[in-house]
């Protein structure tokens, strides 16, 4: 209950920071399912937004709550990205990838001209830390070469595969295999996120750094706001 409310409190939030935006860019998860769900329940303040989703699930969603889709390939400008996140540290930095559709995500907010994230209180973390899979999307043909790799350079790492509904690996919305790495006690953010892209194969990683202008934190009773760089010139 706790959880739910906070998520919903931060996802009421959110939409305050969304109207002011015309092309919206939008993320991934039961979050951003919620945060849809709101949306549909305040059309008026949403008339003649355009929106751009993140994956396949949220383009059908945003599609069948009745709003305007356009397809990436087509859009040269994302105004605002609207996303969730696995877990978000006291610099803003995120970990993204639970929903596989991470590769999109972050090419939405690395392109768009503000981000902002909606998480609970559970999802705030002082750092990240030994405990942290970082999920990376990875072309299937270059798996067991990649992973052999990972394995020389001493990274702890998994495939992952889906629980029920296909047999095998989860396959990314851009038709990558993810493999979650493990993230060394006390490895550099960055540091990690150069060495593993610069691994043929790799297509994109989870790990979100700088690109939060906003993280809204949701508790039971309140919602607290986390502001980044490009808040602080906007707002
Ligand atoms: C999808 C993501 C999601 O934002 C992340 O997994 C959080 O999901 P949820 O809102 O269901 O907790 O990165 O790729």
């Amino acid at each position: 209950m706790g959880v739910d409310n906070a998520r919903e409190l931060a996802v009421r939030e959110a939409l305050k920071y969304l109207i002011d935006f015309e092309v919206i860019g939008v993320g991934t998860g039961s979050t951003i399912d919620r945060l849809i769900n709101f949306m549909a329940s305040s059309k008026d303040l949403l008339r003649g937004k355009y929106f751009v989703a993140s994956s396949t699930a949220t383009a059908l969603k945003l599609r069948d709550t009745g709003f305007k889709v356009f397809d990436i390939s087509s859009t040269d400008c994302v105004d605002v990205y609207v996303d969730s996140a696995d877990r978000v540290d006291r610099n803003l930095n995120l970990i993204k990838g639970g929903g596989a559709a991470l590769t999109m995500e972050k090419i939405l907010a690395y392109y768009s001209r503000f981000n902002l994230f909606i998480v609970d209180y559970g999802k705030l973390v002082d750092s990240f830390g030994g405990e942290d899979f970082i999920p990376v999307d990875v072309l299937p043909q270059s798996l067991s070469l990649l992973t052999n790799q990972l394995r020389r350079l001493g990274y702890k790492f998994s495939v992952r595969h889906c629980g029920k509904g296909k047999y095998g690996p989860v396959v990314s919305d851009v038709g990558g295999i993810i493999v979650d790495i493990n993230l060394r006690v006390g490895e550099d953010l960055l540091e990690f996120d150069r060495r593993i892209k610069c691994l043929p194969g790799v297509i994109e990683t989870g790990l979100f750094v700088g690109l939060s202008d906003l993280v809204l934190v949701g508790y039971a009773d309140r919602v607290d706001l986390l502001r980044g760089r490009r808040f602080l010139r906007m707002y």
